[in-house]
């Protein structure tokens, strides 16, 4: 059984090869793509079958497919072009005959008004036109999502937001990872649709366990949308990427990143990681 993973330059694509492995996979029954094969030479030389893919140069991925049983392509981070990258990367394991395509789509991708959305929802139109055996990962937010923000929240005391008291079910990456791992694994799993998430928390429980883990006060501060948008505009992103982390935020409030599913710990055989193990990890 030959299981191909896509993006593993990236940080969940790599983590699901490691998964795979952990799995007890052959590495050389592992195919692990990028664009450029110099950024995983060392899977290589542990005897993973590397191979280049670029989503956007459809003969890289016929040669990368070839002989592959199952795939997890994992979603490009161009946002706003890369469907039909995506679609390039469908007809390659169309063509290839693969017995199963994963897809790490976005939570409730069929209903969620996220900004985000809309291109994980155009890949799962895609996925379902190609008439492939398919599942589909619906991944929540990452907790590493944040990482970037804890040291300014440690510098100023307060982790800036536009949640409210939403939850969110986020969850590490290595989590999420696992999960895929087991559905490549896994036998039966065409036509599956997993909403994936971890143990829900509000911006405020985040704010209180890296003060408390920190051994100082850092408070939530809350923002209207258009409020924090200007926020992460003063703090340099672009008008168009502060207005996606915004509603992301957003989301949150709403209740779109919400997800009670349970569908994670049942892969993965556990309990997801706990927010303030993986506080710990990022603090660290
Ligand atoms: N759930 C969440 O909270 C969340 C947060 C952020 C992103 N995401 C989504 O989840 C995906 C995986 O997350 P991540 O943390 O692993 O992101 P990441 O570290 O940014 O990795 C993205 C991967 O996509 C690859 N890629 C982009 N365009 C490509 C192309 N044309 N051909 C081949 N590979 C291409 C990148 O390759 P290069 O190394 O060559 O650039 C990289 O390997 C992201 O791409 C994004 O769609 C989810």
């Amino acid at each position: 059984m030959t299981i191909l993973v896509t993006g593993t330059s990236g940080q969940l694509g790599r983590l699901v090869v490691e998964s795979l492995l952990d799995r007890g996979v052959p590495a050389p029954d592992v195919v692990a793509t990028a664009r450029d094969v110099e950024t995983i030479s060392d899977l290589a030389a542990r005897g993973v079958d590397v191979r280049r893919a670029d989503y956007s140069d459809p003969s890289s991925l016929k040669e990368a497919f070839s002989g592959v049983d199952r795939a997890l392509l994992v979603s490009s981070n161009a946002v706003g072009s890369r469907v039909e990258d995506h679609r390039n990367v469908i007809e390659a394991a169309a063509d290839a005959g693969v017995e199963l395509l994963a897809y790490t789509s976005i939570a409730h991708a069929d209903s969620t008004t996220l900004l985000l959305a809309a291109d994980h929802w155009a890949t799962e139109q895609i996925l379902a036109a190609s008439g492939l055996p398919v599942v589909l990962l619906r991944n929540g937010w990452y907790v590493e999502n944040w990482a970037g923000q804890i040291p300014v929240a440690l510098e100023h005391g307060a982790i800036a937001g536009a949640a409210g008291e939403g939850r969110v079910s986020a969850a590490t990456r290595a989590d999420y990872a696992a999960a895929a791992a087991a559905v490549l694994t896994l036998d039966g799993q065409a036509g599956k649709v997993y909403e994936l998430g971890g143990s829900p928390f509000t911006l405020g429980e985040l704010a209180a366990e890296l003060s408390t883990q920190a051994g100082r006060e850092v408070a939530y501060r809350d923002h209207s949308t258009s409020e924090y948008t200007a926020v992460l505009v003063d703090a340099g992103l672009p008008e168009s990427v502060a207005a996606v982390y915004a509603d992301g935020d957003r989301g949150i409030r709403d209740g779109e990143l919400l997800v009670e599913s349970g569908n994670l710990e049942q892969l993965i055989g556990r309990p997801s990681t706990p927010l303030a193990d993986a506080i710990r990890t990022l603090l660290a």
